[in-house]
């Protein structure tokens, strides 16, 4: 279907859904009770029937007989979470594109479940406040919501902003050629199921968990999540040990800097018991030792091919 042709569908279902809407709510209005749109499912099918069944010779006449420009700017009947959910709550929200089809269905359980559970869907979603769906807001609507985050996370947009995953400008002022490979925030967060953090170690736990996911994704970090695999590291991490550091204990959550960078938790001058490896909860007590360890928390494996006692050890002891 072209997406002209499922605008126009998308179009005459979101007005008649209005049309619905307010008509429900003068209903409402005039028996006295709370103005709030009424969803039912009748309204529901309604506007599936219209998505599924009406032809664009019929969308075109209606356009040009009359609702003239009302059309592209009609405005929702709220820009709060029910007025988009009464189209994406709904799991029969199922659009062909080409030979496939693709569900825009939003779960509003596990929605009302995340940490977002009280902020509006524009609040990600800016470029779709005021007006109808969807014509309006831009091809780049996926990066908008990914970095929409900024407005109300300022403390995390800054310290990314200071990180290697930030975009940096070339020196003759040209955008930076590496930009598309850098995370924004909804790259490494997801859009709608992040889990609370504050004050629930259930959530902390989960994300402890994700390195593969955050970080070690094909296309990101797959090569250092396969190679993070020492004995007290990573290979604990792996088993599940709620206790083994994940990517973002040793790098940083947020300013995420090369080892190479002289402020990075990583670099060797910064190792050591004093800093980053002294991390409350990690190796207080220790020495400069630990510095020396820290290249077999990637490079075990090379390490330990060149080293005949370190695989005499691992044969011995069974270990990989
Ligand atoms: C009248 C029904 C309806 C309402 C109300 C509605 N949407 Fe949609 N939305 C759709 C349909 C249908 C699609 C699939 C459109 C397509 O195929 O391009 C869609 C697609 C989207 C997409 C994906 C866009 C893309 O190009 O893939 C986003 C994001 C979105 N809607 C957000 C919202 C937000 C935010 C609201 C509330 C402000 C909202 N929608 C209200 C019907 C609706
Ligand atoms: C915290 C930010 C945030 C909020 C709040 C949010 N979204 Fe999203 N949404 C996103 C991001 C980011 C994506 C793109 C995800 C991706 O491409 O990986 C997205 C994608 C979508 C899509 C497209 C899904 C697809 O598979 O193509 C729809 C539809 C959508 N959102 C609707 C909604 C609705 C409806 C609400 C409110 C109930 C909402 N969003 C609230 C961030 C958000
Ligand atoms: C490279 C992946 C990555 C990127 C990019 C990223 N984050 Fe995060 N963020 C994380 C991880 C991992 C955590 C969990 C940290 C923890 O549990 O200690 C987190 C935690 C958070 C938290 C909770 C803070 C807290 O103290 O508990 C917020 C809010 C947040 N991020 C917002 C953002 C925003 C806003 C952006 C974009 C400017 C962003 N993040 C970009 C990985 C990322
Ligand atoms: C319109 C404002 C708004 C936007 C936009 C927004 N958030 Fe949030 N976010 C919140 C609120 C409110 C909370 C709950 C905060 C709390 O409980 O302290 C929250 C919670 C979170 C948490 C859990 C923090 C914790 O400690 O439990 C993370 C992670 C997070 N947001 C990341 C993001 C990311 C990533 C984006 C963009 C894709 C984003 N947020 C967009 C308002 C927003
Ligand atoms: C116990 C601390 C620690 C943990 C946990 C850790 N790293 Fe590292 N990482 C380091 C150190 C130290 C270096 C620099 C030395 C080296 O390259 O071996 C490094 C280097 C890197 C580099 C090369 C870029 C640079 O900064 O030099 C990447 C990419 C990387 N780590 C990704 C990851 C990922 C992904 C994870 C999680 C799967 C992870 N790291 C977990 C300590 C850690």
């Amino acid at each position: 279907m072209s997406p002209a042709r499922i605008e126009r569908r998308v179009l005459v279902a979101g007005i008649l859904l209005v049309v619905t809407i307010i008509a429900a709510a003068l209903t409402t209005a005039v028996a006295g009770a709370q103005v709030k749109p009424v969803v039912t499912a009748s309204t529901i099918s309604t506007v599936t029937a219209s998505v599924t069944t009406i032809t664009p010779a019929v969308v075109a006449t209606q356009v040009a007989g009359g609702t003239g420009g009302y059309a592209m700017d009609f405005t929702l009947p709220t820009f709060g979470k029910s007025g988009c959910l009464v189209c994406h709550g709904d799991p029969n929200l199922v659009v062909a594109q080409g030979d496939a089809t693709h569900s825009f269905w939003v779960d509003e359980a596990a929605y009302n479940h995340s940490a977002h559970a009280t902020v509006v869907c524009t609040g990600c979603h800016t470029d779709y406040g005021y007006k109808a769906p969807h014509g309006q807001a831009g091809e780049d609507w996926r990066a908008v919501a990914k970095q929409s985050c900024k407005n109300c996370h300022p403390n995390e947009f800054r310290d990314w902003s200071l990180g290697a995953h930030a975009p940096v400008p070339t020196a003759d002022r040209k955008p930076d050629p590496k930009a598309a490979n850098k995370p924004l925030c909804g790259d490494c967060h997801g859009g709608h199921n992040m889990v609370v953090l504050k004050n629930n170690p259930a959530g902390q736990a989960e994300v402890h968990a994700q390195a593969q996911q955050m970080c070690g994704r094909e296309g990101c970090h797959a090569d250092y999540w396969a190679n993070y695999n020492d004995y007290y590291h990573g290979a604990a991490y792996k088993t599940g040990a709620a206790d083994a550091p994940t990517c973002w204990t040793c790098h940083g959550t947020h300013t995420v800097l090369k080892s190479s960078d002289r402020f990075s938790p990583t670099n060797a001058a910064n190792l050591g018991a004093a800093n980053s490896c002294g991390t409350p909860g990690c190796h207080a007590e220790s020495g400069s030792s630990l510095a020396a360890y820290a290249p077999m928390i990637h490079g075990r494996a090379t390490i330990a091919a060149k080293n005949p006692v370190v695989r005499f050890l691992d044969l011995v002891l069974g270990r990989k």
